[in-house]
């Protein structure tokens, strides 16, 4: 197999407990193949791109820079986080796009370019991660590299509708024909896609399934490749870990872990958890909510906004309901290491994920690898994660209905041991078949399959 080299706007250094999937299934891809990790090391720093540092650790060789205030306010906090996250999840009322952000966008990718150049050596294959270099590709290209290249994108791919709202949608989607292999979490993005080549780009699906475009002078793959989690060192983890159980007399727990961000739909799930306590007050001192919500992104208006918004509703919820010796809603913002964190899966009864839009979410998954199988607890899942696709024994709920989410909690909470049981064994059997080493060497045998930078046909 030729050398990989991952490209993601953050790396996760080692000894960093970095929130989200992404970084966990980049560093599970790496640390069984081996090879390069290029990316933003987190910092900011006087000049972009000055502090190149390349270490070793674990087979894994990680180039990393930092990036000046401009470039992190206008690219990363700019473009990436206020044009494109909210466009990719839907929400295009809060998308904010200017001229300056998207040549900042432009900019970065550029600087990663020019530094990535010297180190792709010939022979290897590329992979590019996520919504923040999707331009990265062509710029690559544009430097004479003609390695296979591949793109990944871990979030939403919303409909054709929606993306022609963006006023460069065609310079930034066009930017992903120069990729040998495209790929999404979910068939439903695959198909967005498709359809905003055909209808924009003047694209073809030819008889293999290959795009083509430019009057057929180039074409390219796509394809899903749903991300899944190393299932059996999850349920390891979540084993060792147990916590003892709380006694008789103690609530039973409800758990969500993510990201503080306006997607996850964290102001809905206090709602409901509210709603549960009063439409249903034998439920009160039985359980509580464990809320886990690392601050995200505080740089961008609105998720300090959020913070201050979930602040409010967790203490108006556990002034309400509150007792002297029973909290509610248990609503923590720090990170913890993914072992820790199975433990805590491990023992709640019920997973709450509850996105409005998610690319995948890990969390569904782990949540379910962590369970007891001789007493497991039920998951609850917003039909809008992707993960939702392939879940087949959860509680699946739309997150813009707070009552039914009450409803599903509810249901969740009595459930009988021989249901909650047939239900986990159908999820783990998902999971287990598409689990992170199935993603990972799916994208990579389409990729080396799909040749390198002679796919694109003679005119
Ligand atoms: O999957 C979405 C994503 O943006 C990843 O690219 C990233 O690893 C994660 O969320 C965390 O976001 P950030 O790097 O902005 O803190």
């Amino acid at each position: 197999m030729s050398r990989l080299v991952m490209v993601s706007n953050r790396v996760a250094l080692p000894r960093e407990h970095r929130a989200g999937g992404l970084a966990l299934a980049m560093k599970c891809a790496l640390q069984e193949s081996g090879g390069l990790w290029f990316g933003w090391n987190g910092k900011v720093v006087a000049r972009s791109g000055a502090d190149l540092h390349v270490e070793r650790q674990g087979g894994i060789t990680y180039a990393t820079l930092g990036l000046d205030r401009r470039d992190h306010a206008e690219y990363y906090a700019g473009f990436a986080n206020r044009t494109l996250w909210p466009l990719f999840h839907f929400r295009p009322s809060l998308v904010d796009f200017t001229r300056a952000t998207w040549a900042a966008y432009e900019r970065v990718n550029a600087l990663f370019a020019d530094h990535l150049v010297q180190l792709v050596e010939p022979g290897d294959m590329v992979w590019i991660h996520d919504y923040h270099l999707m331009p990265l590709g062509a710029a690559l290209r544009q430097r004479g590299v003609r390695a296979r290249l591949g793109f990944y994108l871990h979030t939403p791919f919303p409909p054709p509708d929606l993306l022609t709202m963006l006023p460069v949608h065609r310079e930034l989607f066009e930017a992903l024909t120069a990729y040998d292999l495209v790929g999404f979490q979910v068939e439903s993005y695959v198909r967005a896609f498709r359809e905003y080549v055909m209808g924009e780009i003047g694209g073809e699906v030819n008889e293999s399934g290959m795009i083509s475009v430019h009057g057929g002078r180039r074409s390219f793959r796509v394809g899903a490749f749903p991300v899944g989690i190393d299932v059996e060192a999850v349920a390891r983890e979540a084993a060792a870990r147990a916590a003892p159980p709380r006694g008789p007399d103690a609530p039973r727990s409800v758990i969500g872990v993510d990201r503080l961000d306006y997607s996850k739909g964290l102001p809905e799930r206090f709602l409901a958890f509210g709603h549960l306590l009063r439409t249903w007050p034998e439920q009160r001192r039985q359980v509580d909510l464990l809320q886990i919500a690392p601050p995200s992104r505080e740089d961008v208006s609105d998720y300090r906004r959020l913070r201050r918004q979930l602040e409010q509703m967790a203490g108006a919820i556990n002034g309400e309901f509150g007792e002297p010796d029973w909290v509610p809603i248990r609503y923590v913002n720090r990170g913890y290491p993914q072992p820790e964190l199975c433990g805590l899966y491990r023992g709640a009864a019920v997973g709450l994920v509850t996105p409005h839009r998610d690319g995948m979410n890990l969390v569904a998954k782990e949540y379910v690898a962590s369970q007891d199988p001789a007493d497991p607890g039920v998951l609850v899942l917003s039909r809008f994660a992707g993960a939702a696709r392939n879940m087949p024994g959860a509680l699946l709920v739309n997150p813009n209905d707070v009552e039914g989410m009450a409803e599903s909690l509810r249901a969740a909470l009595q459930m009988p041991l021989p249901e909650r049981q047939s239900r986990w064994h159908s999820m783990m059997a998902a999971m287990r078949e598409d689990d992170v080493t199935a993603w990972w060497r799916r994208f990579v045998a389409a990729l080396e399959g799909g040749g390198g930078a002679g796919t694109a046909l003679a005119a």
